[in-house]
């Protein structure tokens, strides 16, 4: 338990600096959706601790410099940015950029009285996730211990299938593995956190709540069923979580879509 609420922003692929390719997705500029969201965010009547960018910060960078200037420009939110790699981030990287503290692409944090483990699920130039035995027993640790401290969990890529073939291929190879480590925090766990499915989409598996928030770029529009390749969603709005991890034990959720000027 802790002695008050704490809130924080959730938000995720910001896929910064991408070039939409000939042929490819007709997509928005991410740095002007991005900043959207951002002044979207600052303009909330109320106090959060932080944001928590779960990954795809910057898109297929070739230069760490990339890093640099996405720090800066999630620097323009009004709290600090805690984040984690994506399969379009350069893990190393990103990690020299916004925790060059810890020795690994995973780590964790402390925030009002909360515990946040950070995971990598990224594999290096894979579109899939992975976690491996290394960082899935640095969980454990996490997990098995702590006492009765509130846990929030971040991830990047969907946990488990959520039966839409396109992203379903690129889902987290390990995570029913993940998932049963987890299961080990009990009633600690408040909930997990990610991205890369640019959709607003909630899992429930053995009451344990994953949640993913869309991209602040563009969104994809996925079906119960869906077979095929990736389908691009043009009324879908870019947005972001408001979570408040309550002092009585509850986790509220909001989600809010941000419309962008022309
Ligand atoms: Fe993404
Ligand atoms: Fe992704």
């Amino acid at each position: 338990m802790t002695s008050q609420d704490l809130t924080f922003i959730h938000l995720t692929d910001t896929h910064l600096y991408a070039v939409p390719t000939p042929g490819g997705f007709k997509s928005p500029d991410p740095q002007r959706t991005a900043q959207a969201v951002i002044q979207h965010i600052n303009a909330q009547p109320f106090k959060f601790e932080f944001v928590l960018h779960t990954g795809d910060v910057v898109n297929d960078p070739t230069d760490p410099v990339r890093y640099a200037e996405a720090a800066a420009l999630l620097a323009t939110l009004r709290a600090p940015v805690h984040t984690i790699p994506g399969n379009h981030d350069q893990r190393d990287w990103l990690r020299a950029q916004f925790y060059p503290h810890s020795l690994t692409t995973y780590h964790q944090f402390e925030a009002g009285g909360v515990q946040f483990a950070c995971l990598d699920t990224s594999v290096p130039n894979k579109p899939y996730g992975e976690v491996g035995a290394a960082q899935l027993a640095w969980l454990e640790n996490i997990c098995t211990g702590g006492g009765d401290q509130p846990l929030v969990v971040a991830m990047h890529h969907h946990p488990f299938k959520t039966g839409s073939e396109g992203m379903d291929g690129l889902v987290t190879l390990d995570g029913l593995a993940v998932h049963e480590v987890l299961r080990k925090a009990g009633a600690r766990l408040k909930g997990v956190f990610f991205g890369h499915l640019h959709e607003h989409v909630i899992l429930i598996r053995d009451g344990i709540t994953y949640l993913s928030a869309p991209s602040t770029w563009f969104q994809l529009l996925a079906w119960p069923g869906q077979t095929g390749g990736f389908v691009m969603d043009e009324r879908a709005l870019p947005g972001y979580n408001i979570v408040t991890v309550g002092a009585d034990g509850r986790l509220t959720v909001r989600a809010i879509s941000v419309e962008v000027g022309a």
